[in-house]
Parts: C-alpha cells; sequence; structure tokens
C-alpha cells in the first residue's frame, strides 16, 4: 500500500523540544512510501535553526520530498533574500527546489510556490504548472500529487493574503489531471475537496513542531492510498505525554463529481472540527 506522511511548517527556532523525538519514532513505525514536508524548515532561516532542520530530515528513515517556505527565506535580510533567498535552505535542505519522486502507484511533484518580493503571500506562474502537467504525463492510473507550501485555497474569513494565481493553477492542476494538492501555511489542518475543482482534494497539514499552533494541537497527516483507489486521511495530533496519536481516519472516494467522503456527513467540515 502507497502511503504518504505529510509535515508541514516545522519552525526550527520555535519549536517544541519534547515533540521531535515522539514525532519521528511515530513516522518510523507508519513505514511511509515517502515523507512529504510542505516547507517553512525554519522559523527565520538562520544557519542555527537549518541545522536543527537538517538534523531532523536526516533522522527520517524513508524517502523526503519538500519544498521550500516563505520562513526559508530571511525575511529581514533583503540582499540575501532577493539576491540569495534560496542559499540557506540549498545548503541545509535540498539543492532541488521543486523536487519529484515516483512508484509504479505514485507521481509527486515539488512546486516552489515562495515569492522573495511578497514574502507573506506566495506566488504561482504559468511555468511551475506546465512543468507539474509534464511531470503528470498521460494518465496511467497513477496517483497524482502537487507539493507545494502556500494554500491554493483558504477561508474567507482568514485575515493572511490569498496566494497569487491560486485560481488559474488549481484550474490547471485540474486539467492536468492532479487528485490531490499538499500544502502548509496556514497551521491548520484540513482534508476537503476544492470547491473550484472538487476533482482535487486539498489537503492541508497543521504545523507537526512549532509552538504556533493557533488553537489546535501540532499534527501531520497520513494519506493511505488503499487498493481500491480510495483515499485515506488520518490526522495524527500531538497529546500532553503520550506522543502522536491518530485521529479517525476519513476515507475519500474519486467519482464522476469528484472526491466524496465515503459515508460521512461531514464532507466539508475540516478535521480539526472532528478532533
Ligand atoms: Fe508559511
Amino acid at each position: 500500500m502507497t502511503r504518504l506522511i505529510h509535515l508541514s511548517d516545522l519552525h526550527f527556532g520555535r519549536t517544541d523540544p519534547a515533540l521531535a523525538g515522539p514525532l519521528l519514532r511515530t513516522i518510523s513505525r507508519q513505514e511511509p512510501t515517502l515523507v512529504v514536508i510542505s516547507g517553512d524548515f525554519t522559523q527565520r532561516a538562520r544557519p542555527g535553526q537549518f541545522e536543527k532542520a537538517k538534523a531532523f530530515v536526516e533522522a527520517i528513515e524513508a524517502p523526503v520530498l519538500s519544498v521550500p517556505g516563505n520562513h526559508d527565506t530571511p525575511l529581514y535580510n533583503l540582499f540575501m533574500r532577493w539576491l540569495m533567498p534560496y542559499a540557506r535552505y540549498k545548503r541545509a535542505i535540498s539543492r532541488d527546489l521543486e523536487p519529484t519522486f515516483e512508484t509504479p502507484d505514485l507521481r509527486v511533484v515539488g512546486i516552489n510556490t515562495v515569492n522573495p518580493f511578497a514574502w507573506q503571500s506566495g506566488k504561482l506562474s504559468a511555468r511551475h504548472i506546465t512543468r507539474a502537467m509534464e511531470h503528470f504525463g498521460e494518465d496511467d492510473g497513477r496517483l497524482r500529487v502537487a507539493v507545494l507550501h502556500h494554500p491554493l485555497q483558504q477561508p474567507p474569513t482568514l485575515d493572511k493574503p490569498k496566494t497569487r494565481g491560486a485560481k488559474a493553477a488549481l484550474t490547471a492542476l485540474s486539467a492536468a489531471g492532479a487528485d490531490l494538492v499538499l500544502s502548509g501555511h496556514l497551521h491548520n489542518a484540513q482534508a476537503v475537496p476544492f470547491t473550484q475543482v472538487p476533482g482535487v482534494l486539498f489537503v492541508q497539514a497543521g504545523t507537526a513542531l512549532s509552538t504556533r499552533t493557533r488553537g489546535t494541537p501540532n499534527t501531520f497527516n497520513q494519506i493511505d492510498l488503499k487498493p481500491d483507489g480510495a483515499l485515506s486521511v488520518t490526522v495524527w495530533s500531538a497529546t500532553e505525554g503520550d506522543g502522536f496519536l491518530p485521529g479517525p481516519p476519513l476515507s475519500y472516494e474519486k467519482g464522476g463529481t469528484g472526491w466524496v467522503l465515503k459515508g460521512q456527513e461531514f464532507a466539508s467540515a475540516p478535521l480539526r472540527a472532528r478532533l
């Protein structure tokens, strides 16, 4: 069975030190096919923070695919942010800002949405989408997954700048056959079909280690691809003293109208509301 573990927003430099060990042990026990980390490894892109992030990534036994987040480029050092924004990320985490991964059941493509000139909001351009479409290729039945830091959908009430180019990107990713988009940035776990393109499932990871939890526990996602093509999404939450524990899995099936939550009335409810 194909199993993805999806982490995001680790924010080394502002983490709960008691969580990294339990998180690594939990990931190892789940024996994932791939660990996806959708950006914000550090709090302020400082060398010492990247050193800690590097040690954490190196302790993961499974293959890792990651993309940078806005916090992985310097905020205050404008010289570095504009001229060499990814120098430290490349040195510590990965030289490839848009990696790919595939198995006989899976095609995954990373998309770098960081915009050094609009630090918070991020952006997607036609170039990003063209590259993702090329990697997805012809429909051969594999699950097609895009990984990016900035979300392509967010609640209208949320006071954060929206990702530039999100609407056009969603249309193009859907046309390219994307099944799943994994992102972070909001520190809020959820799994719902995109309103604009219900054939693409929007899986958002909370923060796995940061103390900036915004009223929810630290979480990460487990996504299992079942032999019948259904997807099961489980949110693991940090607990007091017992490490990370799984919530109830949500099972999604893809039909003619898009992804549908199997046998549930919670089709549009954020996962965290059920934890
Ligand atoms: Fe972010």
